[in-house]
């Protein structure tokens, strides 16, 4: 494949700058001033094996394939207050005062834009820094001209969008969003249907700037928004970022299927004191939510395939919001599991985890990964990156994967496709033929 060299700076554009977007945003400022190391990120930190395992080539992902250096990035973003990202950074409480104080000069800097913004969507939350417009049309108008003037202000090459933004009520897919065509006709009409998440995606797409949904959102999971995607020549991937529980579930559950061992009932629950707490305290966004969060044990189990080990699984989450706890997120998962002869026996986890911590190097590696796809010419659902996602995007008739060492298997046959090395299939019976 053909890929261009990274060459200028990599704009990134974030709705919704809470917690995660500010604690990638500082994360990223931290580890250019050498503050800090880029740990939980495969692009800063993994490395790849090429060809056979005697020829020992491992390289550093981010030295075999062209990513853009953390040096070229800078960021804007848009939320509903008018607050810049050190005041941000203070509020979401997730890194210390000491560190923030030390990278107020940078995070000062940036101040968030007027966001497009609905409580209906949203109902937890108010804000008055919110643009207005003569219908939902008007509202992308003016993120595309927000978007053209920060790329000419910071002479940006290329840009990736990544909502950071809270989770939408759950509704979905409808008549206005089956086509291109009918939903700029929603979005002149303002379709109720139309939720700003759409409208953001939309500004970006049409731009041709690859977007990705760190939240459950619907957003580009309607055919309305990969047709743009493939007509403007657009990477795009989701959805809702894998993080806390999910990330151990899917760890967990292919090592007992693989093992065929069965499973009964799988508890899980949460505490959880941050904003992303607050919004889904209402129980239309953690619908959006619980679907995502539900799917992945379904699609790694198979009980259709499985019926003896699995199909009887009574599986629940629960998010529960607990304001002590800010975004030190407690989560608990009860497995019920039976083995030989089908004698029970239990897992308890108790994870008490860090969500922003956990979802700041995902956003880093998709929004470098989401570049490199464009300058490789890749459009539409990146399946790739499912790997960073709770609830995969993928074609209509290809169950997602879910899996996270399949789909580690995955990303990294992709980025050897993708500079013309030799898969690896881990057959290895070559080695043991003379
Ligand atoms: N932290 C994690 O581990 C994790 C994991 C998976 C998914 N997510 C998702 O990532 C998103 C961000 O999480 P967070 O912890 O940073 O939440 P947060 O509440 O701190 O930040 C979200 C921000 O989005 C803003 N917002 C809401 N609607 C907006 C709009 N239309 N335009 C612009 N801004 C808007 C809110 O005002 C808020 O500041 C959430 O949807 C969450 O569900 C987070």
């Amino acid at each position: 494949m053909k890929i261009e060299k990274p060459s200028g700076k990599l704009g990134v554009l974030i709705p919704g700058m809470g917690a995660v977007a500010s604690t990638f945003i500082a994360g990223v400022e931290a580890i250019k001033q050498k503050m800090a190391r880029p740990i939980g990120s495969m692009t800063q930190l993994g490395t790849i094996r090429l060809g056979k395992r005697t020829e020992n080539r491992v390289p550093l992902i981010k030295d075999f394939v062209p990513l853009e250096e953390l040096s070229n990035m800078v960021f804007t973003g848009w939320d509903i207050n008018q607050e810049n990202l050190y005041e941000i950074s203070n509020r979401s409480g997730v890194l210390d005062r000491e560190l923030v104080e030390r990278l107020r000069p940078q995070l000062e800097k940036t101040n968030v834009l007027k966001a497009v913004f609905d409580k209906r969507y949203v109902r937890r939350l108010s804000g008055d820094w919110v643009k207005t417009g003569k219908n939902k049309m008007d509202l992308a108008e003016q993120i595309i001209a927000d978007i053209q003037t920060f790329t000419k202000e910071n002479n940006t090459k290329t840009n990736v969008m990544i909502w950071c933004g809270s989770t939408e009520i759950y509704f979905k897919s409808s008549a206005v969003h089956s086509s291109l065509s009918k939903f700029e006709k929603g979005l002149i009409d303002s379709d109720p249907e139309i939720s700003p998440s759409m409208i953001y995606a939309y500004a970006a797409l049409k731009l041709g700037i690859p977007f990705a949904n760190g939240s459950p959102n619907l957003t580009v999971d309607i055919p309305a928004l990969q047709e743009l995607a493939l007509k403007s020549g657009t990477p795009i991937a989701g959805k809702d970022f894998k993080t806390g529980q999910t990330l151990i579930k899917t760890i967990i559950a292919p090592g007992l299927k693989a093992r065929q061992i069965g499973i009964k009932g799988w508890f899980s629950t949460n505490i959880l004191g941050n904003r992303d707490g607050e919004v889904l305290d209402d129980p239309d966004a953690f619908k959006t939510k619980e679907e995502s969060k539900l799917g992945a044990l379904d699609y790694i189990l198979q009980p259709e395939i499985y019926p003896d080990l699995y199909s009887n699984l009574y599986h629940k989450v629960r998010i529960n919001y607990y304001p002590p706890r800010g975004d030190n997120k407690e989560g608990w998962d009860n497995i019920d599991i039976f083995g030989w002869l089908g004698y029970p026996m239990q897992i308890k986890i108790d994870f008490l985890c860090r969500d922003s911590i956990l979802a700041a190097p995902i956003v880093l590696d998709l929004v470098l990964f989401l570049d490199l796809a464009k300058r490789a010419g890749m459009k539409g659902i990146q399946e790739w990156l499912s790997f960073y996602f709770k609830s995969p995007m993928t074609l209509p008739e290809l169950y997602p994967e879910h899996d996270l060492f399949v789909q580690l298997a995955k990303l990294k046959n992709t980025l050897r496709h993708f500079m013309d090395e030799e898969l690896i299939t881990h057959l290895g019976l070559d080695y043991y033929e003379d």
